[in-house]
């Protein structure tokens, strides 16, 4: 480890470390990028490697696959094989002679296990995706002598239970130490690369990820799109390297939805190539089936090819109808993925500001109108949900979301 560079507030922590400064619960904050987690695992290495060998201790994210990637695997990296082995289907470790415990957050049964366990230590990273009775649980678990936390964290909501019934808890103040992060405080990244970044988060995810803060989202949701469509207007068509076709069914009142998009061939940029609504009202299956053929030929006659058409899934009948009526035309009909809401959210706004989104205009009203009338609800607190009341068109936002989310790995490269 000697050869490591810190950078300036990465040298604050430590020294922190250094001068046995660190409290009980310990939060490093912030932005994405900033150097949280890197130097959390080195001060955790540290710290555990001076610690009694025969307490237990822990390591935790959301998941055992994101602990694996975000953290197991850097830790290894960092401290060498020799100094950190583990076996993922043991879910243990052992780090400088320690045996560390691996558990994923959101199992189910973690939260079990730990129940009767003394803990001399625990890793958390980023901890506002962990349910707050698996922390709770594992903070009554931590009852060594100088037993200690070290957790990385994104902000979130004001209200979020870690904020307020931690970070910002007046009798725990004793207990606790709170270092923020910018990403500028990151000097080991690539300039160009911290001024993509700070582009591609727009509105809510610009103030939480890139400036750190506990925000609410409020008001449009694709601002960085109201604010200028016309950025995004392009006539210009490039090679796809895949045309999907993304159906979302209308129930009462709403209305069916089709959009067609594409992804080209580098896998970075996704256009919306054609829009429609269907009134839902009074239309058969067999009525619905002949428009989405009408559509789909359209756009094969147009680009060549189709490589599938994903719709909603809770509507199995459908679906069914929908792949005898399409296999004229050789058009697979697949289940839509439906990823989490606020992640399709996330990915559009990230390729929206990246300037890797564009739309065939004239082709594509029904999107333009839906990406412009999207709200967050301020009714709900304590997370963010798109306004579904009927006022906006989000079965169009559905629809165009089906059809590139399976790809949002690819497209989104920093995604957690
Ligand atoms: N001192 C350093 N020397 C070399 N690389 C570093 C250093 N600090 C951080 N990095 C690198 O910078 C990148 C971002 O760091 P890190 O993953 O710790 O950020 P983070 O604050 O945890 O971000 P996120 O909130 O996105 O999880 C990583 O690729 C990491 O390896
Ligand atoms: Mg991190």
């Amino acid at each position: 480890m000697d050869k490591i560079a810190f950078t300036d507030k990465q040298n604050e922590f430590i020294r922190t470390l250094k001068q046995d400064k660190l409290k009980r619960i310990n939060v490093l904050e912030g932005s994405v990028r900033s150097g949280k987690t890197w130097i959390s695992l080195i001060a955790w290495a540290v710290w555990v490697a001076m610690r009694p060998k025969d307490y237990l201790y822990m390591m935790c994210a959301k998941s055992l696959k994101t602990l694996y990637r975000n953290c197991l695997l850097p830790l290894q990296g960092l401290v060498g094989e020799n100094n950190f082995k583990f076996s993922l289907s043991k879910k243990e470790g052992v780090l400088f002679g320690r045996k560390i415990m691996l558990e994923g957050a959101n199992d189910q049964r973690s939260e079990g296990k730990i129940r009767g366990i003394t803990l001399g230590g625990a890793y958390c990273d980023e901890l506002t995706l962990f349910p707050e009775d698996f922390f709770a649980m594992l903070l009554s678990r931590l009852s060594e002598p100088g037993a200690k936390l070290i957790a990385t964290t994104n902000p979130d909501v004001p209200t979020h239970w870690l904020l307020k019934e931690y970070l910002k808890n007046e009798n725990l103040t004793d207990d606790l130490f709170r270092m923020f992060f910018h990403i500028d405080d990151n000097t080991t990244l690539d300039k160009g690369y911290v001024e993509s970044l700070k582009k591609e988060y727009t509105g809510v995810y610009y103030d939480r990820f890139i400036l750190g803060k506990w925000v609410v989202a409020n008001g449009a949701i694709y601002k960085v799109f109201s604010d200028s469509p016309t950025a995004f207007y392009t006539k210009d068509i490039p090679h796809f390297d895949y045309i999907n076709i993304g159906l979302d069914f209308g129930g009462n009142g709403s209305q069916h939805a089709l959009v067609c998009s594409g992804i080209t061939h580098d896998m970075r940029r996704l256009y919306a190539l054609k829009t429609e609504r269907i009134p839902a009202a009074d239309m058969t299956p067999q009525t619905l089936y002949r428009r989405v053929f009408d559509f789909c030929i359209e756009i094969k006659e147009k680009y060549g090819t189709v490589s599938a058409l994903y719709a909603d899934s809770t509507e199995q009948t459908l679906i069914a109808g929908l792949r005898q009526a399409l296999r004229p035309i050789e058009i697979i009909v697949k289940n839509a993925l439906k990823r989490e809401i606020n992640d399709r959210i996330r990915a559009t706004t990230m390729l929206m500001g990246g300037g890797r989104f564009f739309m065939l205009s004239a082709e594509c009203q029904t999107l333009i109108d839906a990406f412009q009338g999207a709200v967050w609800d301020d009714k709900v607190v304590g997370k963010e949900v798109r306004l579904d009341d009927g006022t906006s068109d989000i079965d169009t936002l559905d629809a165009f979301e089906y059809s590139f989310e399976r790809y949002i790995p690819q497209l989104i490269r920093s995604e957690k």
